[in-house]
């Protein structure tokens, strides 16, 4: 569905942790035990709850995601998703970040999320350049919304505002 894209995708400055989505996307790690930056503010924001909740998920390999309920956060859910480490580009980073926003959009159709919200996924402690993440997280998510109609909004949440001016100008030839 080509019309309306430009509706369905907003591009924000701000903490994750406040938005009152169906889900948030957290830039997890395999352990899914917390960590820092995003993540530690997701967890942080959710309670202990979250901690206990993934230990029993026993982690999730790089590019897959996982679902959590979001506990005392304002989203109602958790979309737990592993970035790859920038390792220079030859050890299949690319197709790794591009499976955290395809496999995180598919477990938000399954669980009939209808708004959700990404960080800058790697972009941050593992160190992915931020124009290339940028690219590859408008360029799924636009494949997604083309394809169904299941999810309303995708918003990015840019933590600073060169992330943000990023985002901003990439989605201009993302979304013609
Ligand atoms: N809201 C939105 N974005 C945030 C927030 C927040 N509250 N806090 C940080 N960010 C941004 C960062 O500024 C960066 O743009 O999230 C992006 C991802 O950065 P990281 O959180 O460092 O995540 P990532 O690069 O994927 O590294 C993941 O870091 O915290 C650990 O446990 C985590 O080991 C994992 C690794």
């Amino acid at each position: 569905m080509k019309t309306g894209l430009r509706t369905r995708i907003e591009i924000i400055q701000g903490d994750i942790t406040k938005l009152k989505v169906d889900a948030i996307v957290n830039a997890a790690n395999s352990s899914l035990l917390g960590g820092g930056g995003v993540d530690g503010a997701i967890h942080r924001g959710a309670g202990p709850q979250l901690l206990e909740y993934c230990r029993r998920l026993n982690g999730c390999p790089t590019g897959e995601a996982k679902i959590s309920p979001g506990f005392n956060l304002p989203a109602k859910y958790v979309i737990h998703t592993v970035g790859p480490v920038w390792r220079g580009g030859n050890n299949n980073e690319e197709k790794l970040l591009a499976n955290c926003y395809i496999n995180s959009l598919l477990i938000a159709v399954e669980n009939r999320i209808r708004t959700i919200a990404f960080p800058a996924i790697s972009t941050g402690v593992y160190g992915f350049p931020l124009e290339s993440a940028a690219n590859i997280a408008l360029t799924e998510s636009k494949k997604i919304l083309d394809d169904n109609n299941m999810i309303d909004k995708i918003i990015f949440v840019c933590f600073d505002v060169y992330t943000l001016r990023v985002y901003e100008k990439l989605i201009e030839s993302v979304l013609p």
